[in-house]
């Protein structure tokens, strides 16, 4: 019997390589830089499955190049907003993706994100490494307390109960938004639901766990920023695109709030000269909420074991509904 045809559109670890190696006849772009576009249409041709990262678009000229035999797409992402789901339904083409494995991971990134903002923490390093360290002040480098102040979360999936949970070391009072209340879930994590609007009036810290989707695109404008505190702080561990990075720079530069930690920009990667690089009141992270070597590791064999599934007509570990 033929093997499937795949097509893997970056190097990956051998222990999510090797059974695609050994079960498919797999067209591997075995590079840490990502597979030309041109090259990707051509690859994608006859294939039965496509094991990709956030970085490809997936959308109709993909697709029709692929052709009729493509029978999964398989992302090693939790998020699929480079995925154009109705597409693939539309083709019948099922989509995996890599839940759970990264919660914790994503979840601590996004609390070490909060600390390193709050307490200014990169602002800190540079003034030991420029020398200009002064002596001890009673003023100097003054940050925001996390124990005791209120917490906005918006999107309490799972990454955002568990950051909800770890907060619950620092006693927080905790808020959370989103489309729908979510009991269960919010109360495991001592979380009280609040329009989005109450929540950026009332909360200290808003961090935003939400997909990128249509209703989320832009959600932090201009307008929500105007709502906000003038102390508070803005933490974005999802997507660059939920947040209007030029609303957010005229908001950091006139105070209407006090600063943003983001580990996800839009474009990324974020050009060293973007004007919110240049602010100090901006951390930012290049996207490494789930980059620990044990989770990447996961997510690379959680999308190998959907990727094999899908072709080999079993259902997938992980499917996107
Ligand atoms: C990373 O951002 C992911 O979606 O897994």
């Amino acid at each position: 019997m033929s093997k499937p045809t795949v097509v893997v559109t970056r190097q990956l670890p051998p222990a999510a390589l090797n059974p695609i190696l050994e079960r498919c006849d797999a067209r591997y772009w075995d590079s840490e830089e990502p597979i030309e576009r041109g090259t990707l249409l051509e690859w994608v041709q006859g294939a039965d499955g496509l094991y990709c990262l956030l970085t490809d678009t997936v959308d109709d000229e993909l697709l029709n190049a692929a052709g009729p035999g493509l029978r999964v797409v398989a992302t090693m992402s939790v998020g699929y907003d480079h995925v154009d789901v109705a597409a693939l339904r539309k083709r019948g083409i099922i989509l995996g993706n890599t839940p759970g494995v990264l919660t914790e991971t994503t979840a601590e990134l996004a609390v070490a994100l909060l600390l390193a903002t709050a307490r200014r923490l990169p602002e800190g390093t540079h003034a030991v490494e420029s020398g200009t360290w002064p002596i001890w002040r009673p003023m100097w480098m003054t940050g925001r307390d996390i124990h005791g102040s209120t917490v906005g979360i918006v999107g309490l999936g799972r990454i955002g109960a568990a950051f909800a949970r770890m907060l619950g070391g620092f006693g927080c009072r905790i808020l959370y938004t989103g489309p729908n209340e979510k009991p269960e879930a919010a109360q495991a994590v001592n979380a009280t639901f609040a329009p989005m609007d109450a929540l950026l009036q009332e909360s200290d810290f808003v961090a935003v766990h939400c997909p990128l989707n249509e209703q989320t695109r832009a959600l932090f404008s201009t307008e929500a920023f105007g709502k906000m505190k003038a102390t508070a702080v803005l933490i974005n561990t999802s997507r660059g695109g939920v947040v209007d990075q030029d609303a957010l720079y005229q908001a950091l530069v006139q105070g209407e709030i006090a600063a943003a930690g983001l580990d996800v920009t839009d474009p990324e990667p974020l050009p060293a000269d973007h004007p919110l690089v240049s602010l100090e009141n901006c951390v930012i992270l290049p996207h490494i909420g789930s980059a620990t070597v044990a989770t990447r590791t996961k997510m690379a064999v959680m999308t190998t074991e959907n990727l094999l599934a899908g072709v080999e007509g079993r259902p997938l570990p992980n499917q996107v509904d």
